[in-house]
């Protein structure tokens, strides 16, 4: 495997509360990792750790190779926006901007002029079954749609990572399926990794490799299967 992002030996701790135990982790191009586990048992902790948005208490976190756990704040956020992609659960997306707009505020951010970052993000509602729906505010759309959009927007930077946090949480079952499906697919062909937390087995399934994740130590650990 082509390592793309590593955690090695991650300990995280809230008072007395060890969040991280000392976790191991690695995720490759194309490679598509999902964390899942009980509630509490330190998911999120372990992928806003990797993601360089909680510094860990122990071991490293590497980015091709780099550690990044200890850069300077600056360095870490222009990382963050410009080699990474998050979806997150819900109330991601700026309820002012049009779709299209809220998918270029990624480049806006890097210092593309807004035209050309409309253009780039535009490019990305076709793949994600969005054609059409450009113009459109959040409010206009559906919980489907709208993750589809905060998708694209993750993927506008053409990050190495991707990062999701309940990226279905909100949506029915069907429209789980079919959000996650592009998620992968989509994040595969750019050649990106994805780590991805979920509670659901369904949408886990559509990953690589699956995590299991208690009491911030990793329990078990699927290898890929070989067809
Ligand atoms: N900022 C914080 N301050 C104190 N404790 C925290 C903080 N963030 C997380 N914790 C604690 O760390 C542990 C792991 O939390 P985490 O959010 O990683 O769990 P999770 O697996 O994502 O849970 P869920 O499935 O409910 O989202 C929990 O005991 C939680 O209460
Ligand atoms: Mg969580």
């Amino acid at each position: 495997m082509n390592t793309v992002l590593a955690g090695h030996g991650l300990v995280k701790k809230y008072g007395s509360t060890t969040a991280l135990a000392g976790v191991d982790v690695e995720v490759g191009e194309r490679d598509s990792l999902a964390i899942m586990g009980p509630s509490g048992s330190g998911k999120s902790t372990l992928l806003h750790t990797l993601a360089g948005i909680i510094r860990p208490d122990g071991g490293q976190v590497l980015l091709r190779g780099d550690r990044i756990d200890n850069l300077g704040e600056n360095r870490l956020s222009a990382l963050r926006r410009g080699r990474f992609g998050f979806v997150f659960q819900f109330g991601q997306l700026l309820p002012e901007l049009p779709a299209e707009e809220n998918v270029a505020l990624p480049l806006m951010l890097e210092g593309t002029p807004r035209r050309q970052a409309v253009e780039r993000a535009r490019r990305w509602f076709a793949p994600l079954g969005l054609d059409g729906l450009e113009k459109r505010r959040p409010g206009q759309l559906s919980g489907g749609q709208a993750q589809r959009v905060a998708i694209a927007r993750a993927l506008v930077v053409e990050p190495d990572v991707v990062f999701a946090d309940e990226p279905t949480g909100a949506l029915d079952q069907n429209t789980s399926s079919e959000v996650v499906r592009l998620l992968t697919s989509v994040t595969r062909e750019q050649g990106a990794a994805l780590v991805m937390v979920t509670h659901d087995a369904d949408v886990a399934a559509h990953c690589d490799r699956i995590l299991q994740v208690r009491d911030g130590r990793i329990t078990h650990h699927s290898q890929y299967t070989v067809a």
